[in-house]
């Protein structure tokens, strides 16, 4: 089988099985407030590639772990993701109308019922770990899931990325600064998601956490780059997102900042060198491998 169809194959998996669990976690539509309820399920349920959550797996099966050691971190970072995504779009922040081929949650629904919704998956996040136990997985590993998630979603993660990328709209950065902003506002839950397994692996040698955790900083970063590739070269169709959104609010960008060809060429770089810090695992990491490779090819 080729690695393409197995990635697929893998993906197809993960896919299903996180959205079973965002399935159970996700309040009932039909549950007041509904509008808010049903606002955070069109923005977690409606599509998605779900990388993180299988980035989270392929993890797991690195470290030969069940994954339901990994479920609750999986979704947990995909909630998180989901609430960034709507926060992301409003006018405030990209301004951004189309997400994943539809209307955003602020077009779908409203602003207000938005930023609330945005409020409310950051919170589920954090209850999807908190609330039950981890089969397989001890408490004093379950905390430090929740604190790992905390730091990628908050002011030195994610959001702190966020807030660089807003207030460089217009400024002409230099390469240091435009990685610094990437890191965080991408990189930081990449890396995160991965993390989600090797908490779950309290026994695992340090060097063997150290390659892992290098490896998602690499991908995280080559997948920031991509996704600005994609806002250049990819079709709106094809993306589902508005392409040439960046260009528009003069974001600075890797295409803006070192051409088409050389963004291209810096991420596959990365990807090299996540692809050689996975070589003291062997064929259980694979679907590592085939993520870091997918990340700088896919078209969406
Ligand atoms: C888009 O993320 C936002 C970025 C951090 C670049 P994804 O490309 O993973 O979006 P979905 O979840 O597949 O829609
Ligand atoms: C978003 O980066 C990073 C997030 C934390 C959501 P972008 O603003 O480039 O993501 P898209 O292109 O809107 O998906
Ligand atoms: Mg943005
Ligand atoms: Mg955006
Ligand atoms: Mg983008």
């Amino acid at each position: 089988m080729q690695d393409t169809h197995r990635l697929n194959t893998f993906f197809n998996d993960c896919q299903a099985r996180v959205e079973r669990t965002l399935e159970r976690a996700l309040p009932a539509a039909e549950q007041p407030p509904t509008r808010l309820h049903q606002a955070m399920r069109y923005a977690v349920l409606g599509g998605g590639k779900r990388v993180r959550p299988t980035l989270a797996y392929a993890g797991a099966k690195a470290l030969d772990l069940a994954p339901e050691q990994v479920d609750a971190g999986a979704a947990a970072v995909e909630l998180i993701h989901g609430y960034s995504l709507i926060h992301d779009d409003l006018p405030a922040m990209d301004d951004d109308d189309l997400r994943r081929g539809r209307p955003s949650c602020h077009k779908a629904f409203d602003e207000a019922t938005a930023i609330l919704a945005g409020d409310a998956l950051q919170t589920l996040a954090f209850s999807v770990l908190a609330q039950n136990g981890i089969p397989g997985v001890d408490d004093s590993a379950r905390l430090q899931m929740i604190a790992a998630l905390a730091r990628a979603s908050g002011s030195i993660g994610m959001a702190g990325g966020q807030a660089l990328d807003l207030e460089s709209e217009g400024s002409q950065l230099d390469l240091v600064m435009l990685e610094n902003i990437h890191i965080h506002k991408t990189g930081a839950l990449i890396r995160a998601s991965v993390q989600m397994a090797v908490l779950a692996c309290p026994e695992l040698e340090p060097a063997k956490a150290d390659a892992l955790d290098h490896y998602a900083k690499c991908i995280g970063l080559a997948f920031q780059i991509q996704d600005d590739l994609l806002d250049v070269e990819g079709d709106t169709d094809v993306i589902g997102k508005q392409s040439g959104a960046d260009a528009a609010h003069e974001k600075a960008t890797y295409p803006s900042l070192m051409g088409i060809g050389p963004a291209h060429e810096a991420a596959n770089d990365l990807v090299t060198d996540a692809l050689d810090s996975l070589s003291s695992f062997g064929e259980g990491a694979d679907p590592l491998r085939w993520i870091a490779s997918y990340i700088v090819s896919r078209d969406r």
